[in-house]
């Protein structure tokens, strides 16, 4: 597998594969690999004979430093699992900060519309400053022609949509359905810093986010969210930092409900010091 730390040296030889008619597929993570991040390469490779897979911790994405620095970086291992979906159609592009950020690790500011004031714009600062200024910094190096984003993080699939649209970028995102373990626990890199007691409780998540879909067939958003708080109250290994269903294209929350539109429940947990998200489509 050809894996690159460095900038130039992926663009030159991206550029020698495409001048063969080839198709480049991106799937940008920020490592420590999982089925859900091999079920975004898989997706991938049916419709590229490439997919560049980037490997980055982005430090401009965190609003808490000790979650950057526990954030887990476990490159061989991501490169194995890599290595079993195929060992050619591949290609690592894991670069050192200097690579992406030169000597200034800052974001750019951006404005998506109002997108970004939501949910996780409310609550991490900056995040999608940062969001934005990596993923638009990768595109420009890997110019792919699709890329793959997971629905576990539908504000930053929307917001990276917005991104293409305000800077007309000629890629197309593709948004990919979540992908979860048996018992229902959205795939997160997180997940490997769960404790076994909090581990063994997450799938509660899901399990509630389904039944609230169930409810709001016939109640209200403001009904479904506080039946949501107080599932939450009940369990104190986890702590319900927001429940919030809205509206799916703005994002902004539902106050009454349209049969012309579509909606989401989002919530965000803590499961000891690990913060966990999830999505679901109500309609
Ligand atoms: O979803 C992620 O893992 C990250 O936010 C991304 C898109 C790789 C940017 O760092």
């Amino acid at each position: 597998m050809k894996i690159f730390y460095n900038k130039i040296k992926l663009s030159v030889h991206i550029q020698a594969l495409r001048a063969k008619g080839h198709s480049v597929g991106f799937v940008p993570t920020m490592g420590a690999l999982h089925n859900g991040h091999l079920s975004l390469v898989n997706e991938g490779l049916e419709k590229n004979e490439v997919i560049v897979v980037s490997v980055f911790v982005n430090p401009t994405q965190f609003d808490n430093d000790e979650d950057l620095v526990k954030y887990p970086r476990t490159l061989d291992n991501d490169v194995a699992l890599l290595t079993s979906v195929s060992k050619t159609a591949i290609i690592v592009y894991a670069p050192t900060v200097e690579d992406i950020y030169e000597d200034k690790i800052e974001s750019q500011t951006f404005k998506f519309g109002g997108l970004e004031h939501e949910m996780e714009g409310a609550f991490r600062e900056g995040h999608f400053d940062g969001v934005g200024t990596i993923v638009k910094r990768l595109f420009e190096i890997v110019k792919p022609d699709y890329a793959y984003f997971g629905e576990k993080d539908f504000q930053q699939l929307q917001i990276i949509r917005k991104l293409v649209e305000l800077y007309q970028i000629p890629v197309e995102i593709i948004g990919c359905a979540i992908y979860r373990a048996d018992d229902g626990l959205a795939m997160s890199s997180r997940n490997t810093r769960l404790t076994k007691e909090h581990r063994a409780i997450a799938p509660f998540i899901y399990k509630t986010l389904k039944t609230a879909k169930i409810k709001f067939g016939t109640k209200s958003a403001k009904n479904v969210a506080e039946w949501v708080e107080k599932q939450f109250k009940k369990e104190p290994l986890l702590e319900l930092e927001y429940i919030i269903i809205a509206d799916t294209r703005t994002l902004k929350p539902v106050k009454r409900k349209s049969t012309k539109k579509t909606y989401r429940a989002f919530i965000a947990v803590y499961a000891g010091d690990v913060r966990l998200i999830d999505n679901i489509a109500l309609n």
